[in-house]
């Protein structure tokens, strides 16, 4: 499986607190049969505001840690971007740190009230830049549970859907635990993400077996591992074109 959103590199969030607690996340996601994990601190979000390079920096740190323990877990490198009003400009300057860093897919988390149409923009205007925006844990957000159409609209204009594993469980509450699945039987979900911190129970696991229940394995597979297969299989392209190689 592929984890798309967690808070595991040390000390940058609120997500682990020392390189012990970063590895203990990385245990338990590969115990659970995840082999790659998207690293996606907070980022714009007025109290946590890691940078690109502090997140490059944080995760190869991390790679070096886990390889010297000889654990296999891939661990890639993104942001969870607060939407705010400059975040396509401050795209343009290079500042924000995509998904893999290919330029290619962006993780983003919506405040609890927002502007429907400003998000629509943002979301074309991503699109027009060849950037995809995946919108983090759409089933906690009190706009989307109050006007579930919306995801319609976010998918229309071009973004993809993220569900947090754990919603699947009831972690966070019964209504997102009935969005995120009513989310997944109507096909609106791309891909799921821990979005692991410290006090929150990892449930890729248990995610999988809900979702195979619901929609079948063909699907489940889609949505652990084929769909966010593909922001590797893009990056994997994009680093080959970059390196001039076939
Ligand atoms: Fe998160």
């Amino acid at each position: 499986m592929i984890d798309t959103h967690s808070h595991i590199l040390p000390a940058i969030d609120d997500g682990a607190d020392d390189l012990s607690e970063s590895i203990g996340f990385v245990k338990k996601a590969a115990g659970q049969g995840v082999d790659t994990i998207f690293a996606t601190p907070h980022a714009c979000d007025g109290v946590f505001n890691s940078t690109k390079d502090n997140i490059l920096q944080s995760c190869d740190a991390l790679t070096d840690a886990l390889n010297a323990k000889g654990i296999s877990t891939r661990v890639l490198p993104g942001a969870e971007i607060r939407l705010n009003h400059d975040l396509v400009m401050e795209y343009d300057k290079g500042n924000l740190l995509t998904l893999n860093n290919s330029g290619r897919w962006l993780l983003i988390e919506l405040p609890a009230m927002f502007m429907i149409k400003a998000v629509s923009m943002m979301i074309r205007q991503l699109k027009d830049r060849g950037v995809t925006p995946i919108i983090a844990h759409a089933e906690r957000n009190p706009m989307i549970l109050n006007k579930p159409g919306l995801i319609s609209d976010f998918t229309y204009n071009g973004a993809v859907i993220q569900i947090t594993a754990a919603s699947l469980s009831g972690d966070f509450g019964r209504f997102s635990m009935k969005a995120a699945k009513t989310m997944a039987v109507m096909d609106q979900v791309f891909c799921l993400g821990s979005d692991i911190h410290p006090g929150r129970r990892y449930r890729m696991a248990d995610a999988r077996k809900k979702l195979i229940r619901l929609l079948g394995r063909t699907k489940a597979d889609m949505i652990t591992h084929e769909n966010p297969a593909v922001i590797l299989e893009e990056a994997e392209n994009l680093f080959c074109k970059n390196q001039g190689l076939p």
